[in-house]
């Protein structure tokens, strides 16, 4: 035999010295779901370890997580039933607690990178990313909004605006906006391949905006589909996009690897909240070593091609390294 693949294999020193794909800390983005007040923070039921937490917790939390090295957030409001509407109002209203919440992280902590979210479903009656009109998700009226919400954000000073809510045109309509206001300096992370998935769950428990009729399939991308997120990667381009996203992670690598293949901006992917329920669930059942398991899924993300991963075990993962290396 001249070829002996495991002679690479033989010490732990030598699998490390051949080891291709590596995890750090600077790779995770950390998803954060703020609450309106002072309320205290309460655990997501479906997700184990992840809490709604106020802007006075979220400080604290954020403060602990850059000691890890954990730098990048991205952020999520979870907005009462009362000030939800048909046009999701509270989300374009100057300085709801959002916004102001942003802009409050931003001071504390301006060597952190901050994505923001703009959808309208957290502020929606209709639990839908658009405005609805007789049961339909209706685009270009919804793009007036987003532009509005990444203004109101980009004025605090984040990093990132994340359109995640797969209207057609709004990497433009955000660019444009953006750019005539000044704020060429803030990028779009987009939410690119999305697609219509049941893995979402968990975070509609969070944020408790789930759609009140119908599913998402007229915005979000079909399952099935591949090249269809070739046409969304080249509109994200062409609109001025700086990071494409695919979501979720663990069951689309192979879409994450062509469009790593396909372009050469950065490539992040969302390894999204039924993704982390099942591995915790199976963990607390004692079915899968849960550490191991989720060191595996993200080096799998990572190793597909992703630059970077939006990941709820960012904290823990970012916790276990930093005490392996200190
Ligand atoms: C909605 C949004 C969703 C997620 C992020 N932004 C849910 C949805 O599209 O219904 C899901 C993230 C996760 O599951 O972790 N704009």
């Amino acid at each position: 035999m001249l070829r002996r693949p495991r002679r690479n294999r033989k010490s732990q020193v030598i699998r490390n010295l051949v080891q291709e794909t590596i995890i750090l800390p600077q790779h995770l983005i950390y998803p954060l779901f703020l609450l309106d007040g002072q309320a205290e923070a309460v655990e997501v039921a479906s997700m184990p370890g992840i809490f709604r937490m106020s802007l006075r917790d979220m400080l604290k939390e954020i403060e602990s997580c850059m000691r890890l090295g954990l730098q990048s957030f991205v952020i999520f409001p979870v907005i009462e039933d009362s000030k939800k509407d048909n046009l999701a109002s509270y989300g374009i209203q100057k300085n709801n607690f959002y916004v102001q919440a942003l802009k409050q992280i931003k001071q504390e902590f301006p060597e952190s990178c901050i994505v923001t979210d703009v959808a309208m479903d957290p502020y929606s009656s209709d639990g839908h990313d658009g405005i609805v009109e007789n049961g339909k998700i209706i685009n270009d009226k919804t793009l007036d909004i987003l532009v509005q919400m990444a203004l109101l954000q980009a004025e605090v000073g984040v990093d990132y605006i994340g359109p995640s809510d797969m209207m057609d045109g709004r990497v433009r309509a955000i660019r444009e906006g953006l750019d005539q206001n000044g704020f060429y300096e803030t990028g779009i992370m987009s939410y690119t391949a999305k697609y219509a998935s049941s893995f979402y769950g968990p975070f509609r428990d969070a944020l408790d905006s789930a759609p009140k009729f119908g599913d998402k399939k007229s915005y979000q991308m079909n399952p099935a589909n591949v090249q269809e997120a070739l046409i969304e990667m080249e509109l994200d381009i062409q609109e001025g996009a700086d990071i494409l996203m695919v979501k979720p992670a663990l069951s689309y690598l192979d879409v994450i690897q062509i469009l790593r293949r396909a372009c050469s901006l950065p490539i992040a992917a969302y390894n999204v909240s039924g993704e982390y329920a099942m591995v915790k669930a199976a963990g607390q059942k004692g079915w899968i070593d849960e550490k191991k398991v989720r060191n595996e899924i993200l080096l799998s993300i990572k190793r597909a091609g992703a630059d970077m991963i939006l990941t709820y075990f960012a904290k823990e993962w970012a916790t276990d390294f930093y005490h392996q290396t200190n």
